[in-house]
């Protein structure tokens, strides 16, 4: 078998975990606290604080509730948040996202007061912000509405810019329109931010596990799917590094695998192809969801299983994990 070392019963591989010290100290795999992401959702209103209800403990926030929740995410240590946007009005070309008085520009300013150190990192896309629910401009212009890819690159470009102006320390495009990194990354080099990283949603699958997301984002299509531009979870696990690749070439500075637990596969196909680039895994609102409604039967231990799966998603290649345990895990490890 092994190529290395005797076999049993000179070699036995129970010593090292005979007791916790030793277990611990040959462990590899590590959860910190610095390299978790929290999702927060925000949106307009006063005192709202509205409990997500297929995700126990995540509440939709009006900006005056942020900084409080900032506040305690910073002090525990996390590496930062990631905001969506519920705006008050939605329309066809999702407006709210790209202008100035927008929400998720209203939160970053609530932010920076707050906890200016915590990095504070801003979903761009559009199915929040438009009426039909869709990750950008839609049309029938091929014949058959669908989301029209390059009107829909100015529009992210423009959001972009618009979040990176109202203090967005980083932009993370996630409506896998093909060439989204490179138009996002000349607009925000003309405008001036070339130090601003991009986070690319690189490999989002079309995945039901966002199903909780969309009741907590308000985001759901209002007709048909995202089948045509996110990913066919069936597909080739090549076309994961085609679409990490396409992305570093246009500037992606983090690429990101979507879902987490049921795709390590492909973290772990990337990892290992694109050593040195940062991994990150969103573990999604379906994986947390299934969890918890899980441990509110008695069925599951919430806290064990949670960090079962984090320490999984790392292990496969993930450098950073965004995760709605991201609070919990810390005080957790506290
Ligand atoms: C799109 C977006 C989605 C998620 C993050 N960004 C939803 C979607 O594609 O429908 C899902 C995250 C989750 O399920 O936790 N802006």
């Amino acid at each position: 078998m092994t190529s290395f070392g005797a076999r049993f019963p000179t070699t036995r591989l129970r010593r090292l975990r005979y007791y916790p010290a030793l277990r611990e100290l040959v462990q590899e795999t590590r959860l910190t606290s610095a390299n978790l992401v929290l999702p927060l959702f925000v949106r307009g209103g006063r005192q709202v604080r509205q409990e997500i209800s297929s995700m126990p403990g995540h509440y939709q926030l009006s900006v005056d509730q942020l900084g409080e929740e900032l506040r305690i995410a910073a002090d525990l240590g996390i590496g930062g948040v990631i905001l969506f946007g519920i705006p008050d009005k939605k329309d066809s070309t999702g407006s709210d996202s790209y202008s100035d008085r927008g929400i998720v520009q209203q939160a970053l300013a609530a932010a920076k007061q707050a906890a200016p150190e915590l990095p504070v990192i801003t979903d761009v896309c559009f199915c929040e912000y438009t009426d039909h629910g869709h990750c950008g401009e839609v049309n029938d212009n091929t014949g058959r509405m669908d989301v029209d890819n390059d009107v829909t690159l100015q529009l992210l470009a423009k959001q972009a810019v618009s979040h990176a102006r109202a203090g967005a320390d980083m932009v993370a495009p996630s409506g896998m329109m093909d060439g989204m990194v490179g138009a996002i990354r000349t607009a925000l080099d003309d405008d001036g931010f070339l130090h601003l990283p991009i986070m690319s949603y690189a490999v989002k699958y079309a995945s039901a596990f966002y199903g909780p997301f969309r009741e907590a984002a308000e985001s759901t299509p209002q007709f048909g799917d995202r089948r045509a531009y996110q990913m066919d979870p069936a597909a080739a696990a090549g076309q994961a590094l085609r679409e990490v690749e396409l992305d570093l070439a246009e500037g992606a500075d983090i690429v990101m695998i979507k879902p987490a637990l049921p795709y390590l596969d492909i973290v772990r196909d990337v990892r290992e192809r694109f050593l040195g680039v940062p991994l990150a895994a969103y573990c999604v609102s379906g994986e947390f969801s299934m969890v918890k409604a899980a441990a509110a039967q008695g069925w599951l231990d919430e806290k064990a299983v949670a960090m079962e799966m984090l320490t999984a998603i790392q292990r496969a290649g993930a450098s950073i994990i965004l995760t709605y345990w991201a609070c919990d895990v810390a005080r957790w490890l506290k």
